[in-house]
């Protein structure tokens, strides 16, 4: 080879070699930066996650439920909203492109807003779903109060009308009674007096119990009381088969007037048998709820629809053939005189509950 060649490939050489060094300490440098940027990367992802979970402890504490729908489907929804949806409310949600709404369903009464998300997030859609089951009963009680209180009013004031003539044609007629007749007129008045004498027992129920006479509170046991009443109650259902579950949780002592407790747990127990008939459970519970003493009283019978469970307590209400009304109307303002309240479940066809919370202490 010419001594030039070899010059020239000896200077390829040296040239071919600097530039493999510096692509060795580029690549070294490359690596260097890869390395770095892998690092913020991960540093980045670990922020983003303590974001998510902050954000996600944030929507989880809040008292509302929040989902987050993508074309009708559910791509987020906090702790709240999967307890409230349970039941499944998300289906409801999307009824005509209503931007809100109220649901009732088992697990109680709610209200909802839509909102649409823009700025990229088009198509997606939040939904936040407030649980006012609360308020709603509280509403609804007292309208209820209302609606008993005027309605008591008239019922006492007839009453009190019907009572005057009623008292005359009763003196009347034992007047006519003592007059020599025959013994067929003589059984026709009997009839006529048996039924004056019965509307005589509605009208003096409705007097005594629209304005329940002072209340003869007294330190007692509850379930004892329920105990007893149960006792004297088993005879009619002999022969049926209906099973009485009785669930006492609180035995202590609290204030209230027996005699009246015992009617309201009668006028609730013949309710009870009335809805099961021939067959079914029904349970009673005595439990501690707050400042109250909870009564649950719970059949699996025929239940009502909500129109009916409106107005069940309403004087003269009743869907029975025999029944007067009276017996929840009854219930109704005993507990209300005891300060205490009450709420009545349903669901027709699979049975109802009352509840009647009577105030522990003296009111
Ligand atoms: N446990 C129950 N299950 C289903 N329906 C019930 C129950 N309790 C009450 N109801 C409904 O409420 C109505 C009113 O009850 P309420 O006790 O006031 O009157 P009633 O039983 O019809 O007559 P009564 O004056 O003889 O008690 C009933 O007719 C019935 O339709
Ligand atoms: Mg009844």
């Amino acid at each position: 080879m010419p001594a030039q060649d070899v010059k020239l490939l000896e200077n390829a050489f040296n040239e071919f070699s600097r530039a493999s060094d510096s692509i060795i300490s580029y690549y070294g440098m490359l690596e260097s930066r890869i390395r770095q940027l892998t690092k913020e990367v991960e540093e980045k992802n670990a922020e983003l996650e303590k974001a998510g979970d902050y954000l996600n402890n944030i929507l989880d504490s809040l008292p509302v439920g929040v989902v987050v729908l993508d074309r009708k489907s559910v791509t987020f929804q906090n702790k709240n909203a999967a307890r409230l949806t349970t039941g499944g409310i998300v289906p409801y949600l999307n009824v005509n492109g209503e931007k809100t709404g109220e649901i009732k369903n088992n697990k109680g009464y709610f209200r909802w807003k839509k909102e649409r998300l823009t700025n990229g997030f088009e198509g997606k859609e939040v939904i936040v779903i407030e649980d006012v089951t609360e308020v709603e009963k509280m509403k609804e009680r007292s309208e209820r109060d209302e609606r008993l209180r005027a309605m008591g009013e008239m019922a006492a004031r007839i009453a009190h009308e019907i009572k005057n003539p009623l008292g005359s044609m009763e003196l009347f007629l034992s007047m006519i009674q003592n007059d020599r007749l025959k013994a067929k007129e003589k059984k026709y008045i009997d009839y006529i007096l048996f039924g004056l004498k019965t509307i005589d027992r509605i009208i003096n129920n409705i007097l005594s119990y629209t304005r329940p006479k002072t209340l003869v509170l007294k330190e007692e046991r509850l379930f004892k009381i329920v105990r007893d009443t149960l006792d004297f109650m088993s005879v009619s259902i002999v022969g049926r088969a209906i099973e009485v579950e009785f669930n006492a949780s609180y035995q202590g002592p609290s204030f209230f007037d027996p005699d009246l407790i015992k009617l309201v747990i009668m006028n609730l127990i013949s309710n009870a048998i009335d809805a099961v008939a021939e067959k079914g459970t029904i349970g009673i519970e005595v439990r501690e709820e707050g400042s109250y003493v909870l009564l649950v009283v719970s059949d699996n019978g025929v239940g009502m629809p909500e129109d009916v469970r409106r107005n069940i307590f309403n004087p003269f209400f009743t869907m029975k053939d025999k029944g007067v009304g009276l017996g929840l109307y009854i219930v109704y303002n005993i507990i209300q005189a005891h300060g205490g309240f009450i709420e009545a479940e349903s669901a027709e066809g699979s049975g109802s509950s009352f509840f009647i919370y009577i105030p522990k202490d003296r009111q």
